[in-house]
């Protein structure tokens, strides 16, 4: 059984310690040990009362999300919180650090809580599926109030130990020794009275809100907005309604506990926990061993000032980390630092961030016009256009001025890493940091590993990806890296489906409806159609088949959201596309001209080939070792392309409906496009032996595909 409960007697006071590394989540060994060690202290004459802490730097992560989906070891939470609800003696949760979830279930369960500083307290359940099923629907509200409870429930965001103490969810602060202060406010309780409250036994927030509908709506408004297409919202909000309506708390917990079941039940709950472990696997690199020796990053530079760089800039200073932004072009750096400024402003205005925080971010930004100015810089991370020789030009340059240890970055969507880091004297400190934009909101961040980037140089980059809080993927130095790679596959049938009959109204909404954050031809209108064209035309290039359409429209003028016509027609700068029926002349016309016999295409086509199209294309890159491992390619799709993360990003998604299927369906779409269709070897592979992607050995594919991806060039 995993984690145990220490005891420890100090004076009167049981000391009891979840102890289960490196979080002290409730797995069934801390089940077992809270029973235990709960009726030991109650049984002891000698103890007045009870303080309950987590070991090392968490109090408790919540239940053991490992568990969930297997088989029950020992007793379950509820046993368990039971019988420290129940204790005879009081009890002090002493918080210090996290304590999400089940954690926090649990301290809502003791008498009283205190917490350090800088302790967390939140139920992010609905992250994972899930609804807090220990109790919390029913607690919280009647602490917070249900209003307050749901918005900490529906966005699953924990809230810091300050915010906590004056919504009541603490009883006090301690900014000294934490389990003295425990023992010291338990005395005091013990000196003061016999009744020691149970938040089980709070109705008055509940029966204020009862008739009260507006609390509902905005929960609904606020589920249907941010949670689109997920189950577990709609199942926290019916556990509120039965919290608000029942007069009976065990009513409202029997409520709870069957709404829990479903969630656990549901198809959701796996996908959305494969992504949670997904978002820690993808931080281990095969090859590099956890105790490698890294870095230490405590200054940054980045070099250009546009939107990319500044939104960089902003990830360094929202650590704490100084950066200085440099830019050639003295204007061009005040309009950089005047856009990161308004953006930091918004997020005053919003509420989001107070002057104070916004005045001690913008305070680490340094502007520059000078490279010598980046000469102390841990790490460097270059921002401008896409150009080769711009970009090898200033890596010369940078090696010159930083000092030899430093890191040099490249943000590139790309571009060979291996040819920017030739022109250096330190290729082994120089790696891809793909950022997408905008880059201080985007979560992803995708790590292109060079043919000689190091080990400590990755384990570095690895760490820091954490610590400026993004979804680190690393990808081998190969043409579009992970993302855009796939993304070819995507936006190709859709274009193809766009020759074949099809709509860009129909394709998009079949892939909002699959849950896809925003359709394809939204965003190419979004992104801007001319780009290509403009690009093509400067070069002299043919057009693809796939961008014929596109291209037709830039003719007639229509570029997308940018001059308000595109696929789609925008009125007065607004975003929302209004269908433009006087572009199917076009569509037809090219398809005609192309051969192609327009024809109705059903939305499962529309989403099967699209979505496929993903999938057939990240199984090769699994295969070529690009990737290390198929949830790696979950977590970029649903960090950086939108893809529903209650589906478990594209790979996830092709293992549950099972990859015969998938390859069967592929075998069909090939009788029409066999070039496009050629399924991935490593597909038919574990489509023949009923595999999934998970179980691809990865280890034996990286090593032999390693040396073929270094052979790529551009
Ligand atoms: N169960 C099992 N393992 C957990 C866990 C949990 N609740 N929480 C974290 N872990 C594991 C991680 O997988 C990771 O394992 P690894 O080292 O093998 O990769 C390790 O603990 C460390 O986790 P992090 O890398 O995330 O550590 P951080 O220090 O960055 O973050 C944290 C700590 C804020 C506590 C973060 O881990 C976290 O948010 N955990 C999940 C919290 C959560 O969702 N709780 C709800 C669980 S469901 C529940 O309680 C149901 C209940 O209502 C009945």
């Amino acid at each position: 059984m995993k984690g145990t409960v220490n005891y420890e007697l100090r004076g009167d006071i049981a000391v009891l310690e979840v102890d289960n590394p490196p979080v002290n989540p409730l797995s069934s060994g801390v089940r077992v040990g809270l029973c235990d060690q709960f009726d030991k202290a109650n049984n002891d004459e000698n103890v007045r009362g009870i303080v309950l802490k987590g070991a090392g730097n968490a109090f408790i992560a919540g239940a053991d999300i490992s568990e969930f989906g297997q088989k029950m070891e020992g007793p379950d939470l509820h046993t368990a919180l039971k019988n420290i609800e129940y204790s005879e003696k009081p009890v002090v949760a002493a918080i210090n650090g996290p304590a999400l979830g089940g954690g926090l279930e649990t301290a809502l369960c003791c008498n009283y809580r205190i917490a350090t500083e800088k302790s967390i307290v939140g139920l992010p359940e609905v992250n994972l599926g899930l609804l807090p099923g220990a109790g919390g629907t029913q607690r919280l509200p009647r602490i917070v109030g249900p209003s307050q409870a749901l918005k900490i429930m529906l966005s699953g965001v924990p809230v810091p130990a300050k915010k906590a103490l004056d919504q009541g969810i603490l009883d006090s602060i301690s900014t000294g020794d934490l389990v003295e202060d425990a023992i010291s406010f338990l005395h005091k309780k013990l000196d003061e009275t016999t009744e020691h409250p149970k938040v089980r036994d709070l109705n008055e927030k509940l029966v204020e809100a009862r008739g009260n509908e507006n609390v509902m709506a905005e929960a609904k408004a606020l589920a249907s907005k941010s949670r689109k297409g997920q189950f577990a919202p709609g199942q926290i909000i019916k556990c509120v309604e039965a919290a608000i309506e029942e007069d009976d708390f065990d009513a409202g917990m029997k409520k709870e506990s069957d709404l829990f079941l479903e969630c656990l039940l549901h198809p959701q709950r796996e996908a959305m926990i494969h992504i949670f472990f997904g978002e820690r696997t993808a931080g281990k690199i095969l090859d590099v061993p956890k105790d490698t020796e890294t870095q230490k990053i405590g200054s940054a530079g980045v070099v250009g000032s546009g939107t990319m760089g500044g939104g960089i800039a902003m990830n360094f200073a929202n650590a704490g980390i100084p950066v200085i932004v440099l830019d050639q072009d003295e204007k061009n750096l005040e309009r950089g630092i005047g856009v990161i400024e308004k953006n930091y402003q918004m997020m005053v205005d919003r509420g989001r961030l107070s002057q104070e925080m916004k005045d001690g971010v913008m305070s680490l930004i340094t502007p520059s016009l000078n490279y010598e100015d980046l000469g102390d810089c841990d790490i460097v991370v270059e921002a401008v256009y896409e150009n080769l020789e711009l970009k090898q030009e200033i890596f010369k340059k940078l090696d010159d001025v930083v000092k030899g240890d430093a890191i040099l970055a490249s943000n590139t969507s790309g571009l060979d890493i291996d040819a920017i880091s030739s022109v250096t004297e330190r290729p082994d400190k120089v790696v891809g940091t793909h950022f997408f934009s905008p880059a201080n909101i985007m979560r992803l961040l995708e790590i292109v590993r060079g043919e000689k980037t190091s080990k400590e140089t990755l384990a570095t980059i690895m760490k820091l990806g954490k610590v400026i809080k993004k979804a680190a993927v690393m990808s081998l130095n190969a043409p579009g890296f992970i993302g855009n790679r796939m993304l070819y596959g995507y936006t190709h049938q859709a274009n193809m489906l766009l020759l074949e009959g099809a709509l860009p109204n129909q394709v998009d909404t079949a892939l909002e409806s699959f849950g896809m954050n925003m359709g394809p031809f939204r965003m190419f209108d979004l992104v801007g159609l001319d780009l290509g064209w403009r690009a093509r035309k400067l070069a002299k290039l043919e057009t693809p088949l796939t961008n014929k359409i596109a291209d037709a429209l830039c003719e007639q003028e229509r570029f997308g959201q940018k001059n308000g016509k595109g696929f789609y027609n925008y009125s007065d700068g607004s975003r929302a596309p209004n269908p433009a029926p006087e572009n199917e002349e076009i569509y037809v016309k090219v398809a005609e001209e192309n051969g192609f016999t327009r024809r109705d295409i059903s939305d499962e086509e529309i989403v099967d080939r699209c979505i496929l199209g993903l999938v057939n294309e990240g199984a090769k890159i699994l295969e070529e070792g690009v990737a290390q491992r198929s949830s790696d390619m979950d977590i970029v799709y649903i960090n950086g392309y939108g893809f529903p993360i209650w589906r478990g990003g594209p790979m996830f998604y092709a293992n549950s409906i099972g990859l015969d299927k998938v390859l069967e369906k592929i075998n069909k779409f090939a009788e029409k496009d066999e070039d496009f269709w050629k399924p991935a070897d490593l597909l038919v592979a574990m489509a023949n032996n009923g595999g999934k992607f998970a179980d691809a050995p990865t280890d034996d594919l990286k090593k032999e595909k390693l040396a073929f991806k270094q052979e790529v060039k551009y």
